[in-house]
């Protein structure tokens, strides 16, 4: 007979087989006019057995160009800013956004846009199960917890549903815009909210 931990094994590659089929399936959507202009379907990027999971709001042109999540300017400074506290989002996360292609002009993405697109992300949540969602800035947390205060107000807060912790951080690119390293600043006050995350990930 199988041990647990071989059910369990084989259970977590069921879900990776499952995960490359909902990206087959993703990558060929035309659920929403945002397929139109698109040049590639940006479905994730990271590892998809990480404890972690990060939402954005949506690829910017890198991101369309190269077909990965979070790869320009915000990502850099996504990136840094999760290091800064020991987390390498490709090795400790898995990557993602609200919806899948570029808004043209890189616009907040139209509610319509957002309502065909988000089963794709359930789906991806499903399937990685993580212990903590990360939500970088006020589309991430409007859009999947149904929460409409700002950001400014609800960050480094943890918010409990499902079973799943969720931890509302400022967006990287309101970061690049607010570039001082000082105590108190936006960069700063992101620091101590993914330093909850990293001691959250240690407890588990
Ligand atoms: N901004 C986002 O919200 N997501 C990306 O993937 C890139 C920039
Ligand atoms: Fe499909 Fe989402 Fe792309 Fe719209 S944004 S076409 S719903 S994958």
């Amino acid at each position: 007979m199988f041990k647990n931990t071989n059910f369990t094994k084989i259970l977590s590659m069921v879900d990776q087989v499952k995960l490359n089929l909902l990206k087959k399936n993703c990558i060929l959507c035309t659920k929403c006019s945002l397929s139109k202009e698109r040049t590639n379907v940006v479905f994730g990027r990271g590892n998809p057995k990480a404890k972690i999971f990060i939402i954005g709001e949506a690829p910017g042109q890198k991101e369309d160009e190269q077909g990965l999540a979070f790869v320009g300017r915000a990502g850099k400074m996504l990136d840094k800013s999760f290091l800064s506290v020991g987390i390498d989002t490709n090795k400790d996360c898995y990557i993602s956004n609200i919806v899948k292609c570029r808004p043209p002009n890189n616009r907040k993405p139209k509610n319509i846009e957002v309502e065909n697109c988000i089963t794709w992300l359930s789906g991806q949540i499903e399937l990685i199960d993580p212990k903590v969602i990360v939500l970088a800035g006020s589309t991430a947390v409007q859009s999947y917890l149904n929460i409409n205060e700002p950001i400014s107000k609800i960050r480094g807060k943890w918010i409990n549903k499902g079973g799943i912790k969720y931890m509302p951080i400022f967006h990287p690119s309101y970061l690049l815009r607010n570039p001082s390293d000082e105590k108190g600043k936006p960069k700063w006050l992101t620091q101590q909210d993914l330093k909850k995350v990293k001691k959250e990930l240690k407890s588990i």
